[in-house]
């Protein structure tokens, strides 16, 4: 747990930078004292220095229509030329930008040089398909060289891109794509998972069959896994046949800082997915900005590996935009860790000579379960530093990150930051921060954080509360796809003038922060989010189903596990075998939402613990799934129904 308790495990250990890596740091102490004097200044040298612009911006930040943020309004610029162009036009073309590997073991490395001429010629396929700026294509690929050609291929025509998880259903993807309005889908016949191919293009009939959204156009198909796919005349097209003959000359045109680059759905607190819109000049500051900082970035000598699917965040952040826009060469690999045996990871981490590598603690906990011998048997001396993001990171979990992954001597980052947030907001900085195992930390320099209680006093050191972000940051959410009370509501409505994360947190004696986790009803299961709303609802689309209550339960492989506790229907009750039940409902679960979502547990109940009022009390529902003696049932209605829960339970 990551608590005070922690003490117990690390004594107060603490890690001071190496000497040596500090004298050679990109980022050094005077950052924070430039970005304390003046913030925005800060930014807006950030946004000269890091981002090549047609027209450079003359305003930093307008804040007269709150929480409506623009940034650099009056700069233009193309996101793709960034990432792409600039670097080849300054002489790095013959620069890797991407090595490949396939899960399979084929492998395809990319250089700059290369990267550009794919992007142009997607780009000149995707206006030959009728896409103009501002059109929205949904990508649904696996972890595959076309994922980034797609999506830059898009950011270059001022079109919009939705990527969607591979591992999210045709259900999940009907509705982005319903609330998108795409244009075009650009999918796979399907990828590589744990030694078979996992097809994608069912989904993509599935979620455009006859009753669905009536906006797309054409469906781009990648041929990847080679398995035998459906195909609709007029509709489907081989991305392989449409890109033959295709110019590889594309003239990019500039676009408004503010212009929409992306909208990226993640799970809220209610039953519909939130289409999180970022914009481009001010996202791809922060996320080249902080690619750079926290992760010490050395373009030319650096070998960048971020373990994140494209169809997150993170992988939009330091997959795509981050490191390409700094110029770095990276790894993408498309398979699990474990395939076709545990170390495949430390097998890439060898072959490519990694020297940055960005994972998740769940991952960590996962390879720690295998054991060192696996990791200590690969050479790993290329390493210079390691990351991790998604949730907190245990203690122990960290620990063992730096002695054996990181030879007891790498600097760790523990960056904390959102699909809203769009880029890393707090985190150590190597070579300046005395690392802490378990926290964040800091707020980077030009980020500014606090810690509160529900009232929005600030915590004082020592104390827990709420992380807020007190002021504006570039990279930060623009609002939510068509949904402009949400994103107030969300977000805003608490505290007003600061933006609510929905994480607990809590500061340390010396004012270092700590996160604790979500304090409203979002799990994070894996490093994903997942939305116990969304579950329930899905649950109850089930015809047996009655009533629902999904909640979170600490697990020690996944951080926490979805606990679905179900009342069946009366005639269910009778006619269905309660194992057969549990197995269909998880099943149902998947089929809805995707294999992410799937409960860990089914628990088949009479009753849900309800207030007088009527409101599930799943508090009481949380001690039960993590086996804790149950709290206080005095608001409950019926206060026996907990002690028949918990006799269920076992
Ligand atoms: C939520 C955001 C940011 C990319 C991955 C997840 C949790 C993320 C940390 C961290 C503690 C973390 C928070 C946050 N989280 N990183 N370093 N320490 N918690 O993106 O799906 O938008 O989820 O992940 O709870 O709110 P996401």
């Amino acid at each position: 747990m990551v608590d005070g308790t922690d003490d117990l495990l690390t004594r107060g250990r603490t890690f001071a930078p190496d000497p040596d890596f500090a004298a050679r740091a990109t980022a050094g102490p005077e950052l924070a004292e430039e970005a304390g004097r003046d913030r925005l200044a800060f930014w807006a040298r950030q946004a000269h220095e890091r981002v090549s612009w047609e027209r450079p911006p003359t305003e930093t930040l307008d804040w007269s229509d709150p929480p409506f943020a623009r940034w650099f309004a009056d700069g233009t610029l193309n996101v793709a030329v960034n990432c792409l162009d600039r670097h080849v036009d300054a002489g790095h073309g013959d620069r890797v930008a991407l090595h490949w590997e396939g899960e399979p073991g084929d492998s395809r490395s990319l250089t700059y040089a290369e990267l550009t001429r794919e992007v142009k010629r997607a780009a000149n396929l995707l206006t030959s398909l009728g896409v103009v700026a501002g059109d929205r294509v949904v990508i649904y690929l696996p972890q595959i060289p076309e994922a980034v050609v797609a999506m830059l291929a898009v950011a270059r025509l001022g079109a919009v891109h939705s990527v969607v998880f591979g591992g999210f259903s045709a259900e999940s993807l009907r509705a982005r794509i319903d609330d998108a309005q795409a244009v075009l889908v650009i999918t796979a016949d399907g990828g590589w998972r744990k030694g078979a191919v996992s097809p994608l293009k069912p989904a993509v009939d599935a979620a455009l069959a006859a009753d669905g959204p009536a906006t797309v156009r054409n469906v781009l198909v990648v041929r990847r896994g080679g398995n035998e796919v459906d195909w609709t005349e007029g509709r489907d097209l081989w991305w392989h046949e449409q890109l033959e003959g295709v110019a590889d000359e594309h003239e990019a045109e500039a676009f408004d800082a503010e212009h929409p680059l992306f909208i990226l759905y993640t799970s809220g607190t209610t039953g519909k997915p939130k289409g999180i819109l970022h914009t481009s000049g001010g996202y791809l500051t922060q996320v080249a900005y902080t690619h750079a900082t926290v992760f010490d970035l050395k373009p030319e000598t650096d070998v960048w590996w971020c373990t994140a699917d494209v169809g997150w965040i993170t992988g939009h952040s330091y997959v795509v935009y981050g490191p390409l826009a700094n110029g770095a060469t990276q790894v993408l690999y498309e398979g699990t860790p474990d395939f076709p045996a545990a170390g495949r990871w430390w097998d890439v981490v060898e072959k490519y000579g990694v020297t940055l590598f960005y994972t998740a603690p769940t991952a960590i906990r996962s390879v720690m379960k295998a054991g060192r011998e696996i990791p200590q048997a690969r050479d790993l001396s290329s390493l210079r530093l390691l990351g991790s993001v998604g949730e907190p990171i245990n203690p122990e979990a960290w620990l063992w990150y730096r002695e054996v992954i990181g030879a007891d001597r790498l600097p760790i980052v523990d960056t904390w930051w959102q699909t809203e947030t769009g880029a890393i907001m707090v985190s150590p900085l190597p070579g300046v921060t005395t690392t802490k195992p378990g926290a964040a930390q800091t707020p980077l320099p030009g980020v500014s954080v606090d810690v509160v209680d529900d009232d929005g006093t600030p915590v004082a050191p020592g104390g827990s509360g709420l992380l807020v972000v007190t002021e504006p940051w570039p990279s930060m959410l623009r609002g939510i796809w068509g949904d402009r009370d949400r994103y107030v509501e969300t977000y805003w409505s608490r505290f007003g003038d600061r933006y609510f994360a929905g994480d607990g947190a809590r500061r340390d004696e010396d004012g270092d922060i700590w996160l604790l986790g979500r304090v409203d009803d979002v799990m994070n299961v894996s490093g994903h989010r997942l939305s116990t709303a969304e579950i329930e609802s899905a649950l109850v689309s089930h015809a047996v189903v009655a009533e629902s209550a999904v909640v979170g339960a600490a697990d020690e492989a996944t951080g926490q596990a979805v606990v679905a506790f179900v009342v069946l229907r009366d005639k269910a009750k009778v006619d269905l075998d309660p194992e057969e039940a549990a197995a269909s409902l998880r099943r149902h679960v998947a089929e809805q939402i995707g294999a992410i979502a799937r409960p860990r547990t089914v628990v088949l109940v009479d009753e849900l613990p309800k207030t007088r009022s009527g409101k599930i009390m799943r508090r009481l529902l949380r001690d039960v799934a993590e086996g804790r003696e149950i709290g206080d049932t005095t608001t409950l209605a019926d206060a026996a129904v907990m002690g028949v829960i918990s006799a269920e339970m076992r």
